[in-house]
C-alpha cells in the first residue's frame, strides 16, 4: 500500500501529483517532483478535541486598540516593519544565500535584547561558534540573547513554551523538520509543516517569530507561496553581490505599508543604516555621456534618484541580444517595441544592454520614459544634459502617462542640484496643482516628442 501513503510534490510550485513525473504539469519545471509521505496530523494539531467549540461572533465595531509595537531602534528596519514589530506576528525574511539575512536578524535580536526584550536565536545552519564569531564581528557579543543550534521543531516548541521569549529567530526554515513527517528537511511538506507549527506557536503565545528562508534561483522562497500566505509580513533582502548596498523590501505586510524599503550598507562590522539614500545610486560625473539618464523614482515614501545606462549597438545576430540588470525584461521589450513601431527607430536590428547603476532594482513603471530616453540617447549617440532627470510611464500607443508624486520627485532632484526635467505633459488628476518647482521642465505627451528632442532638428533620423 505504499502508493496510497505517498504523494509526489513539485518542489518549485507545491503542486501535488499522484505519480512521479519528470516535468511538473502545473509550473512546467523539470526534475522538481519528489516523493514525500502523505501529510499526517502534526504534533499538537487539533489538541485532541473530539468536537468543535462553539464560536462567539463579534461585531466589526469593537474596542480594538492599534497593536503595540516593538521598536528595534534600527530605523531602516522599523520603517520596513511599518513602525516596529507587532507581538504575535510571523515574519518571513527571504533572500539569496550570503546576502546578509543572518546578519540583519542577529543585529536586530542583539539590539532588542540589550533593551530588555527576551530574544532567542535558533540556528539550524551554523554551529554556536559560528554565530558567536559573527556576534563578535558585529560588536554584539555581550547582548543577552538565548542562542541554540537546533533543527527539530518539537524540541524548539517545547523549549519556547518553557522559555517565554518575545522574539524568536529561526535561521533558516529550510533546515527545520517535524519528526512526524517522513520527508527530508527543506522539502515542501517539511517547510509547510514546520512553518505551520512555529507560526501557530507564535500566535498562541504572542511571540514574534521571524523565519529566514533562502530564495531559489527563480526568486521564490523555496517551499514558496506556501509560507508567504501563512505569515503576516514577507520581507526580501536584495542587492547585487558585487555591491555593498542591500535593500530590505516589504512585499506583504498586514501591519504596515508594502512598498517601503530599508537601505543598508554591508561593512566589515555588519550592516549599517543608510538613512538618506536618495543620491546613493547615482554615479555623478560632469561630462555628458550618451545612453546615461537619471531617473527620479519613489521607493515607498522616499524619492530616490537612480542612474539608468543603456548601450544600443548594431547586431550581427539574427535574434539581437537583450540583457537587463535591475529592470524588468518584459518592460524593456515593451519600450523597445513602442520605439520601433510608433517612433520608427530600428531597435530590432540592435543589441540592447540596460543596467541600473549601483545594483539597485527598479520596479516602478515610471521608469519607462527614462529607459526610453537612455535607449534613444545611446542609439543617436547624443547625450542628455547631465543635470537633467526623467520620469513618466509609456503606454503601448506611444503616449506618455503621468505618474504619482511628481512634485516629490522634482523637489528631491532640485535639492540634489538638478536643473531640468523631462516629464509627462498630462497631469494626473490627483495632483492637478501647478508645479511650484524652479526646474526647467520639458513636458512630453508622446514618445515621438522625446525622439525629436534628443535628435534635435538636424534630421539625422
Ligand atoms: P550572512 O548574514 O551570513 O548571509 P545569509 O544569512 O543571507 O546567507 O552574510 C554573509 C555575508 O556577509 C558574507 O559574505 C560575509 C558578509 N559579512 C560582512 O561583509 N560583514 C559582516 O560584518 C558580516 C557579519 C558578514
Ligand atoms: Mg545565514
Amino acid at each position: 500500500m505504499a502508493a496510497s501513503t505517498s504523494l509526489f510534490i513539485c518542489q518549485a510550485c507545491g503542486a501535488e501529483h499522484r505519480k512521479w513525473v519528470g516535468r511538473c504539469e502545473s509550473c512546467g519545471e523539470w526534475n522538481s517532483v519528489t516523493e514525500e509521505a502523505a501529510k499526517q496530523a502534526a504534533p499538537g494539531g487539533l489538541k485532541g478535541a473530539k468536537r468543535g467549540r462553539k464560536l462567539t461572533f463579534e461585531s466589526l465595531s469593537g474596542a480594538s486598540e492599534p497593536p503595540p509595537r516593538l521598536v528595534t531602534g534600527i530605523a531602516e528596519l522599523d520603517r520596513v516593519f511599518g513602525g516596529g514589530l507587532v507581538p504575535g506576528s510571523a515574519l518571513l525574511l527571504g533572500g539569496d544565500p550570503g546576502i546578509g539575512k543572518s546578519t540583519i536578524a542577529l543585529q536586530a535580536a542583539a539590539t532588542l535584547s540589550k533593551a530588555g526584550v527576551r530574544c532567542v536565536y535558533l540556528s539550524g545552519e551554523e554551529a554556536i561558534d559560528q554565530v558567536r564569531l559573527r556576534a563578535r564581528r558585529l560588536g554584539q557579543e555581550t547582548a543577552p540573547l538565548g542562542l541554540a543550534a537546533a533543527t527539530n521543531v518539537r524540541d524548539i516548541i517545547a523549549s519556547l513554551s518553557a522559555e517565554r521569549a518575545d522574539l524568536v529567530i529561526i535561521d533558516s526554515i529550510q533546515t527545520m523538520y517535524l519528526d512526524s513527517l517522513d520527508s527530508a528537511p527543506g522539502t515542501v511538506s517539511q517547510v509547510r509543516g514546520a512553518g505551520q507549527e512555529l507560526i501557530r506557536h507564535a500566535k498562541e503565545s504572542g511571540t514574534i517569530i521571524m523565519l529566514i528562508g533562502h530564495v531559489t534561483k527563480e526568486g521564490q522562497i523555496a517551499g514558496p507561496k506556501l509560507l508567504e500566505h501563512m505569515v503576516d509580513t514577507v520581507l526580501y533582502f536584495e542587492g547585487e553581490r558585487g555591491h555593498q548596498f542591500r535593500i530590505l523590501r516589504a512585499v506583504k505586510n498586514r501591519f504596515g505599508p508594502t512598498d517601503e524599503i530599508g537601505v543598508f550598507e554591508m561593512t566589515d562590522h555588519g550592516l549599517d543604516e543608510v538613512p538618506n539614500p536618495s543620491a546613493l545610486f547615482l554615479d555623478r560625473r560632469d561630462e555628458d555621456v550618451a545612453g546615461t539618464v537619471v531617473f527620479a523614482g519613489i521607493e515607498g515614501s522616499r524619492p530616490m534618484l537612480m542612474e539608468i545606462q543603456a548601450l544600443v549597438a548594431p547586431s550581427a545576430l539574427g535574434t539581437p541580444r537583450r540583457a537587463v540588470v535591475g529592470w524588468d525584461s518584459g518592460r524593456l521589450a515593451m519600450v523597445l517595441a513602442v520605439l520601433d513601431t510608433r517612433c520608427g527607430l530600428a531597435m530590432s536590428g540592435h543589441d540592447v544592454y540596460l543596467n541600473v547603476a549601483g545594483g539597485f532594482s527598479i520596479r516602478e513603471p515610471a521608469a519607462d520614459l527614462a529607459v526610453a530616453a537612455a535607449l534613444i540617447s545611446s542609439l543617436a549617440a547624443r547625450p542628455l544634459p547631465h543635470d537633467g532627470i526623467v520620469f513618466g510611464e509609456v503606454g503601448l500607443a506611444g503616449e506618455v502617462r503621468p505618474v504619482s508624486q511628481a512634485e516629490a520627485r522634482l523637489s528631491e532632484a532640485g535639492k540634489l542640484g538638478f536643473g531640468r526635467a523631462i516629464v509627462p505633459s498630462r497631469k494626473s488628476s490627483k495632483n492637478a496643482k501647478p508645479t511650484a518647482s524652479t526646474m526647467n521642465l520639458n513636458a512630453i505627451g508622446e514618445l515621438g516628442a522625446l525622439v525629436d528632442l534628443i535628435y534635435g532638428n538636424d534630421g539625422r533620423r
